[in-house]
């Protein structure tokens, strides 16, 4: 059954690790991430852009898969569907369609509006027990090929927005999506210890996790983030476990080209990507703690 991910980040928080969000893509997606969690005995959330959730047939589609996926594949770790970087509109439909947690992004509204918008949002999930993840201070990435820089939130900001009973703050402190441009700042950690300061217990939630260093990684788990968004890093990995395998002319030996073939090289990689974060994030073995 899906869970909120209030309960695991509060214990990652207090525990000294971050859960991975691994943002899923298809069914190979899914299920790579599931096993590997279940296989780590490691608590994970499954995360669902806006964008990707229009790719995968919409938001009951991808209910009904992963669902129907925890009871096949017989998963016991703890299990959140969360929606990444939702809309007001997005948010909604995800609690609709069955969704265990959400993410309201009004980080380009003005702080009254994306006030306003994610304590209305923080009512609904609360009486529905979901978690809600909000933001504050916009993520940079690439966009039309052009690379921007992350903003850093401002912590007052960041403390207005907490105080509302979210479940987990995102706070931009110079990260970004995508791969990191080779002139990168870093991330900020002068900013990311103000937030904490004011923040106190709330978990916070670093996005952009593909190519940040893991030592810059540790510090931030150290001054308070227990969630770690990827994405790109899983693509990445994919992408060049089944060019290696065409190239090598793979899909023209004998049944090569069937997909359950063909797609079970990404497949793994998918797999070794998201061990890799559990044991950089430091959350094996914590599904059970
Ligand atoms: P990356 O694609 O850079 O890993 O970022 C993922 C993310 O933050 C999703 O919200």
């Amino acid at each position: 059954m899906l869970v909120s991910a209030k309960e695991m980040l509060q214990k990652a928080k207090a525990g000294h690790y971050a859960v991975a969000q691994i943002n899923i893509n298809n069914l190979e997606w899914t299920k790579a991430v599931l096993l590997t969690a279940e296989e780590l005995r490691s608590p994970v959330i499954l995360g669902v852009s806006e964008g990707a959730g229009k790719y995968m047939c919409g938001y009951k589609t991808i209910v009904g898969m992963v669902n129907g996926m925890l009871e096949e594949l017989k998963i016991t770790v703890p299990v959140a569907l969360h929606l990444d970087h939702g809309s007001y509109e997005g948010a909604k439909a995800c609690i609709a369609a069955g969704f265990s947690s959400i993410m309201f992004d009004g980080s380009h509204f003005s702080i009254e509006e994306n006030i306003e918008k994610t304590k209305e949002l923080v009512a609904i999930c609360n009486e529905k027990g979901m978690s809600i993840e909000a933001e504050v201070g916009a993520i940079g990435g690439e966009e039309d090929g052009v690379i921007g820089t992350g903003e850093c939130a401002d912590p007052d900001e960041c403390k207005m927005i907490a105080d509302l009973g979210v479940s987990m703050l995102a706070a931009g402190i110079g990260n970004i999506h995508g791969k990191y441009p080779a002139n990168w700042a870093g991330l900020s950690f002068e900013t990311l210890d103000a937030i904490q300061q004011l923040t106190g217990d709330m978990p916070l939630v670093l996005h952009g996790g593909t190519g940040i260093p893991t030592e810059m990684i540790q510090k931030a788990i150290s001054l308070g983030v227990a969630k770690i968004n990827v994405n790109t890093e899983c693509q990445l990995a994919f992408a060049a476990a089944t060019r290696e395998y065409i190239e090598a002319g793979k899909d023209q030996q004998g049944k090569g080209y069937d997909p359950r073939k063909l797609l079970a090289p990404g497949f793994e990689a998918i797999k070794a990507t998201v061990k890799e974060k559990f044991e950089i994030f430091g959350s094996i073995g914590k599904a059970d703690c």
